[in-house]
C-alpha cells in the first residue's frame, strides 16, 4: 500500500500536526510525505503544454515527485482554510497535477481530506471551514479521486491549537477508514 500525504501549509502548525496524526496509522514504509514547505514548486502558468505532452514544462521539485504521486494507491490531502478556500500552496500543488488530467492517472484513487481553520463550530463563520473543505472536494471530483472521509477542525487559530484536541483522534479514525478502503 502506497500513500502520499501532502502538507498544504508552510506554517509548522495545525495542518502538519493533522498529517502526522493520520500518517501514524500507517507503517512508515507505506507513507511518503510531500511537505509543501520544503519543496521548490512554481505556479502553473496555464500554458497547457501538459495537455499535448503529458508532462509539465516547468522543471522543479514537482518534476521529480510526479511518478511517486502517480504510483500511490491513495492520498492524504491537508490544508488550512484561508478566505474560505484551500491554501495557496495546496492550490498550486493541485494545479501542477494537471498533466494527469487528460491521462486520467488519478481517477479511481482514494483520499482523505484534512482541513483546519480558526472559525468556531456553530458560529456565523463556521461556513468558512465547510467552504474550505469543499474547494478540496471539487479538485477530487474533477480528478476522479474518491473521498473516503474528511476532518474539519474548528477553532484553531494558533499553530498549536489542535494539540490535545479531539480533532487529532478524528484524524486517526479517518486514516483507519482509508486503510480499510484500500486493503
Ligand atoms: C490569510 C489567512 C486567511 C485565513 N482565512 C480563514 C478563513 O477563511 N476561515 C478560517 O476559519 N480560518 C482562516 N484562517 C486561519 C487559519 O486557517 C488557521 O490559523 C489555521 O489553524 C492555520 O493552519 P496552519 O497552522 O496549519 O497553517 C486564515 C489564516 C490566514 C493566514
Amino acid at each position: 500500500m502506497k500513500i502520499v500525504a501532502v502538507v498544504g501549509s508552510i506554517r509548522r502548525g495545525n495542518t502538519l500536526k493533522m498529517v502526522q496524526a493520520a500518517c501514524s496509522r500507517f507503517s512508515p514504509d507505506e507513507i511518503s510525505i510531500i511537505d509543501l514547505a520544503h519543496i521548490k514548486m512554481e505556479y502553473c502558468t496555464g500554458c497547457l503544454y501538459c495537455d499535448t505532452e503529458k508532462k509539465c514544462c516547468i522543471d522543479d521539485d514537482m518534476t521529480k515527485l510526479m511518478d511517486k504521486i502517480a504510483d500511490a494507491d491513495a492520498y492524504i490531502f491537508a490544508s488550512p482554510v484561508r478566505w474560505s478556500l484551500l491554501s495557496g500552496e495546496m492550490k498550486t500543488f493541485f494545479d501542477r497535477l494537471n498533466p494527469f488530467a487528460t491521462l486520467g492517472t488519478l481517477s479511481e484513487k482514494k483520499c482523505i481530506l484534512l482541513t483546519v481553520g480558526q472559525s468556531e463550530e456553530g458560529s456565523d463563520d463556521a461556513f468558512s471551514i465547510d467552504a474550505g473543505l469543499k474547494s478540496m472536494e471539487f479538485f477530487c471530483e474533477n480528478a476522479g479521486i474518491e473521498v473516503i472521509g474528511s476532518v474539519k477542525a474548528y477553532g484553531c487559530l494558533e499553530e498549536d491549537s489542535i494539540e490535545n484536541s479531539s480533532y487529532i483522534k478524528e484524524c486517526y479514525a479517518v486514516a483507519e477508514k482509508l486503510k480499510e478502503a484500500i486493503l
